[in-house]
């Protein structure tokens, strides 16, 4: 496609004498008026002539230099339309060159992109806000690296501040109540809401709290640490379980406690831009000249630290390590307020480099089962939700194929996909109502709908493979009524541009919503098998080239493409 849009520019650069990457090529306001689109404003001004004589004039010149791509003006643009043949043979020889990989650029090279995702708080279940943040991260990491960025996922593990020290002092307590290897997230929280219940009238559990934490916080490689460090493996083995299911890693799993030793240097460091001030016995920097925004905290009287002292302290380390060209934070909305204080102490202390700090915000999604409390113990486990997704999926592919092997796997990959899909599907500031009929509905915007076509050009395949059809010479005028198509794998390699560049997953749910029902329709009207050589030769390279459009896509998005459900 982008052969195409290079010729017109070409063409246009040869009869304007302006540089050809200066020149945009956008599509048409209506489809039927063609497939691409030259806005001739902007050369009024260079030309000292209204647009539409321009697009008038330059009609027939550019119509002389183009072969296989008619110009047409209207009004004050000029319409290209492709030859509906050459468009066929263009994008599809291009996608299967591409393979795989079809839509990677080299516009990351040498850059660093570092997202900042998942990062849920141990010793308690993950909740479903770390689960969106995993997801949509995960995403924007397979975005970015699709396009040439170096791109590092950091798991910045919420294991630091004064809970951890009450958390020590309950398992010092009641350890031995509860079974903290065999089931150790709900042992954890357990404990932590039997904390919240005695502390109230158990001034001595709250000063073994408060005497952990300190000596957590000394450095010291006692007792408690060695209990910190245990709570930690076994959370982060529990949640491991989650990321597999989910499929995704991460480059670095660094903690709050990882920016430890770098502290003191942070707070030195902001001291010395002369921005710091006391504050009833606390050290701050001021933020009101940003509309009233709060102090930022960094220090509190007895001296410990905040959790934005160690994001500040996670950001350094992040750019002496990296000089990163984004470094994304995929945090829910409520956050706001905290990153918002992060960037505008970066603006104080005047580093340059502020901007690429971007906190990449989304909204909440509400389970049915309602709010959610850790300290009450009222909590939906993930684990749960992806079990049930797993099983209701089974369900459904049981009745509509029963004769299909392997519908557990099938069942796991179209359940998880059909929850992680749900997350991605709507702009990620958006809150989501969760609804099971929806999430996994085989007709709607759904991870399922995706992934059944996927299943059904998958199954054309296999049988024009078994009935030996579909090697002949692709007769490429045979895909005239598939131009929507063609020019939707054409304008893939853009989609993802946009997404990454708007780190919204969301751009490419779209477009794959869209493509599939524009292929449904397709396969419903055009018939593949059992026609000339050349009609389903054409016909099969359009579905095998949707069906691995299809499949990076999911790919992408973190969705398996089931070759059968
Ligand atoms: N652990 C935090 C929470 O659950 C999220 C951390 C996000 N990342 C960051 N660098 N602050 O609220």
């Amino acid at each position: 496609m982008r052969t195409f849009t290079k010729a017109i520019r070409d063409a246009l650069a040869a009869e304007t004498g302006i540089d050809a990457s200066k020149l945009v090529i956008e599509s048409p306001r209506d489809s039927k008026l063609g497939d691409f689109a030259f806005p001739c404003f902007v050369l009024a001004k260079t030309l000292k002539k209204a647009p539409p004589a321009i697009a008038g004039e330059l009609e027939e010149r550019v119509n002389a230099r183009l072969d296989g791509i008619a110009a047409k003006a209207t009004g004050p643009y000029l319409n290209f339309t492709v030859d509906r043949a050459t468009l066929a043979r263009g994008v599809i020889e291009e996608i299967d060159a591409a393979g795989d990989v079809y839509g990677e650029s080299d516009e990351g090279a040498d850059k660093t992109v570092v997202i900042d995702l998942s990062s849920p708080n141990i010793a308690k279940p993950m909740s479903v806000g770390h689960l969106r943040s995993t997801v949509i991260g995960a995403a924007i990491q397979r975005l970015h690296k699709r396009l040439g960025y170096r791109t590092v996922g950091i798991n910045h593990i919420g294991d630091w501040g004064s809970q951890f020290g009450k958390l020590v002092a309950a398992v010092d307590r009641w350890g031995d109540t509860v079974d903290l290897d065999g089931d150790p997230i709900k042992s954890l929280l357990a404990l932590y809401v039997r904390y919240h219940e005695e502390e109230a009238n158990d001034p001595e559990l709250v000063q073994a709290g408060r005497d952990a934490f300190k000596e957590l916080e000394s450095g010291e490689d006692g007792r408690v640490r060695a209990t910190w460090r245990k709570l930690t493996e076994l959370s982060l083995r529990e949640f491991d379980k989650i990321y597999e299911r989910l499929g995704v890693e991460f480059d670095l799993v660094r903690g709050e406690a990882f920016y430890e030793p770098f502290l003191d240097a942070t707070v030195d460091r902001i001291v010395a831009a002369n921005i710091t001030e006391e504050s009833e016995g606390a050290l701050i920097v001021a933020l009101d000249e940003f509309g009233d925004l709060p102090p930022c905290l960094l220090r509190k009287t007895d001296g410990t630290t905040l959790y934005a002292t160690r994001d500040l302290a996670a950001v350094f380390h992040r750019w002496d390590e990296f000089k990163f060209h984004r470094c994304l934070y995929v945090v829910g909305g409520d956050q706001r307020l905290h990153f918002r204080q992060l960037k505008h102490v970066l603006t104080r202390m005047q580093l340059d480099w502020e901007p690429r700090m971007e906190h990449i915000d989304f909204g909440m999604l509400r389970l049915p089962g309602g709010k959610m409390s850790t300290r009450e113990g009222r909590v939906v486990f993930l684990e749960d939700v992806l079990d049930r997704a797993a099983e209701e999926a089974q369900k459904i592919i049981a009745a509509k194929n029963p004769d299909l092997d392997a519908s557990g796997e099938v069942a796991e990959q179209v359940g998880v996909g059909a929850v992680v899909f749900n997350d991605l599907k709507r702009e990620r500031v958006k809150d989501i109502e969760f609804d099971w009929d929806e999430v996994l509905s085989f007709e709607g915007d759904t991870g399922p709908y995706v992934q059944y076509t996927h299943a059904r050009l998958a199954s054309i395949g296999r049988k024009a493979a078994a009935a030996g059809e579909g090697s002949g010479t692709p007769d490429w005028a045979a895909l005239e009524d598939a131009a929507p198509i063609l020019l939707a794998i054409g304008r893939y390699p853009d989609v993802l541009t946009a997404a990454a560049r708007a780190a919204e997953p969301s751009q490419v749910t779209g477009f794959l919503i869209a493509f599939c029902r524009e292929v449904n329709s397709w396969i419903a009207a055009a018939r593949v098998l059992g026609q000339s050589e050349g009609v389903t030769g054409s016909r099969l390279r359009l579905v095998n080239a949707s069906k691995s459009l299809i499949a990076n896509a999911l790919g992408i998005l973190g969705l398996s493409a089931p070759q059968e459900m």
